[in-house]
């Protein structure tokens, strides 16, 4: 089994960027942990950044046959991306939607997600631990679809 990893815009900044709302980790740091936990899971990652929209919606298109599930921070793109959100439609595979921080307790502009409507999974404000939440509830979904 294998999961993608996708991370949207400014992600890559992480431990730098706004510590008081995603901590002083870095994302090798979150890939880190993502991959330990699907270790212990047997279950391989494809961790990916970008701050281009259309690479993420490139790369999604992509998991529609390279992955058996998908891990989704789009970040920014969260609150904008139409294109997102139809490419995540497009997807048979199952989507978890994840946030570090609670984006419902922080500007109004974060509390809308495109994306939430379309994912099978959402997990908000658990810090780096929602990736890890995440994976475990898509493979949980994985199991149900299959039995
Ligand atoms: C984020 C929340 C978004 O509002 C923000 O633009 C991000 C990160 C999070 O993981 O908490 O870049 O998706």
């Amino acid at each position: 089994t294998r999961v993608m990893v996708v991370n949207g815009p400014n992600l890559n900044l992480l431990g730098f960027r706004e510590p008081a709302a995603y901590g002083t980790r870095s994302i090798k740091d979150l890939e880190t942990l993502v991959r330990d936990a699907a270790d212990l899971r047997g279950v391989e990652i494809d961790f990916r950044q970008s701050n281009h929209e259309g690479v993420i919606i490139d790369w999604l298109h992509e998991a529609r046959t390279s992955s058996s599930a998908v891990i989704l921070n789009p970040a920014a793109l969260t609150h904008t991306s139409i294109g997102i959100r139809d490419a995540v439609l497009a997807l048979d595979v199952p989507v978890a939607e994840v946030h570090i921080s609670n984006i419902h307790a922080r500007e109004s502009f974060r509390n809308v997600s495109y994306v939430s409507e379309v994912a099978d999974v959402v997990i908000i404000g658990a810090g780096f631990f929602s990736y890890v939440l995440g994976l475990h509830a898509v493979l949980e979904t994985l199991d149900r679809r299959t039995v």
